[in-house]
């Protein structure tokens, strides 16, 4: 009887709850596969090719685990992108070292988002919180990954490997013809990006505001180096953690840069650990007021502060003819003291500290 009862219960309930995700395998070999496969809380992308003007675009079941098969290649098109999009929360996605494949040289006219044929940017939209690993990412037609992230993200073992658009095309009139082509693009919380190797023409990782990020063990080659910034109005930055990097080839080692009209905005409470630096092409570190200028007038809008080089020690070269440390602040927008006790700085010339006289610990 109560059997019976409990039973009569669960077939009139069952109907009113909403399906839950199934423990199914869902198979990606094509387009039309991903609105069924993403029911599935397991999810296989095979090798296949993505039609060109499309997002291949993975909306997600919480707990979803995905495994890449097989690489996935782009059709080539003017448009807006992105390329590929993934969403849901504590996702863990295994990239198994397959890639994808951006297409960029069909893009690249050296010119990036500032001009020339309209690109795909960014190429690879992340909005998960869990993992996302051991994924290659060729050739992005400009940026190549923008996170944020609903929860905490762990980016690690990630190549972007746009080291072909340090050659000139026929169309990037003698320029790299890869262009704005930032490894990592972070406004957001609770991210750790790890291990990951970026070479490309652009800021390996650029935080534009957010807080708890950690970006450690990574390589970056051939572009503008680790930046916080750029810096606009009402962002705000606290708490970032760079330790363990290596820079090679690039325009800067470490930078932080605020837009020189920014205003009610401000830079916190960021680490610097144990990075090396060599091949350095115009700066060590740039702490810059005055961006898109390049040690141009400062604005006073965004207060950085708490920014040191402690832990292990940071030790960069840069090339003859580049400078050590440029540290340009507006009036009274650089506070506090920065103990940059562990940081050390060879070759060039010295640089300028431009309207603050709180860095300890350090001498040029
Ligand atoms: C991806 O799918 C989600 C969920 O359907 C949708 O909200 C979003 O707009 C889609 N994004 C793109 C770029 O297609
Ligand atoms: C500094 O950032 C860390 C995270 O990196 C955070 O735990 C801490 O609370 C922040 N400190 C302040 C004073 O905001
Ligand atoms: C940075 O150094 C200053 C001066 O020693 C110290 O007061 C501050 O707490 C430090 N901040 C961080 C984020 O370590
Ligand atoms: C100091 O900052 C002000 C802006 O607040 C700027 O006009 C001035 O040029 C800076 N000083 C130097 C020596 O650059």
């Amino acid at each position: 009887m109560a059997l019976s009862i409990a039973f009569v219960l669960l077939s009139v309930a069952l109907p009113l709850v909403a399906a839950a995700p199934s423990a199914c395998t869902g198979t990606i070999s094509s387009m039309s596969d991903v609105a069924a496969a993403v029911k599935c809380t397991t999810v296989n992308i095979n090798a296949f090719t993505v039609p060109a003007g499309e997002t291949f675009n993975l909306s997600l079941e919480d707990g979803t685990t995905v495994n890449m098969l097989g690489d996935v290649t782009f059709g080539e098109k003017n448009w807006d992108g992105p390329l590929f999009q993934v969403s849901g929360d504590s996702i863990t996605f295994n990239g198994n070292g397959h890639t994808f494949n951006g297409n960029g040289p069909f893009y690249w006219d050296g010119q990036g988002g500032n001009g020339g044929v309209t690109k795909p940017a960014p190429m690879m939209k992340i909005k998960i919180s869990g993992t996302f690993t051991n994924v290659k990412v060729l050739n992005s037609p400009e940026r190549a990954f923008s996170v944020s992230n609903p929860g905490p993200l762990t980016i690690s073992k990630i190549t972007v490997d746009n080291s072909l658009g340090d050659q000139p095309n026929a169309n990037s009139g003698g320029k790299a013809a890869g262009h704005n082509t930032d490894g990592f693009d972070a406004s957001t919380t609770d991210l750790t990006i790890e291990d990951s190797t970026v070479m490309n023409q652009d800021d390996c990782l650029a935080i534009n505001k957010g807080s708890n990020i950690v970006f450690q063990r990574n390589t970056c080659s051939g572009g503008h180096g680790i930046s916080i910034g750029s810096i606009a109005s009402g962002a705000t930055v606290n708490g970032v953690v760079i330790s363990g990097n290596t820079v090679t080839n690039s325009d800067q080692a470490l930078r932080i840069k605020t837009d020189s009209d920014a205003t009610s905005a401000s830079v916190t409470n960021v680490t610097y650990s144990g990075n090396t630096g060599s091949g350095l092409r115009q700066f060590g570190v740039l702490i810059d007021q005055s961006y898109p200028d390049t040690l141009g007038t400062p604005g006073t809008g965004c207060i950085v502060s708490d920014i040191n080089f402690t832990g292990s020690k940071t030790t960069l070269t840069v090339n003859s003819g580049a400078e050590r440390v440029a540290v340009n602040c507006g009036k009274g927008s650089c506070t506090g003291t920065w103990n940059w006790a562990d940081l050390s700085v060879s070759g060039g010339s010295a640089g300028k500290i431009v309207n603050f006289s709180g860095i300890s610990g350090f001498t040029q």
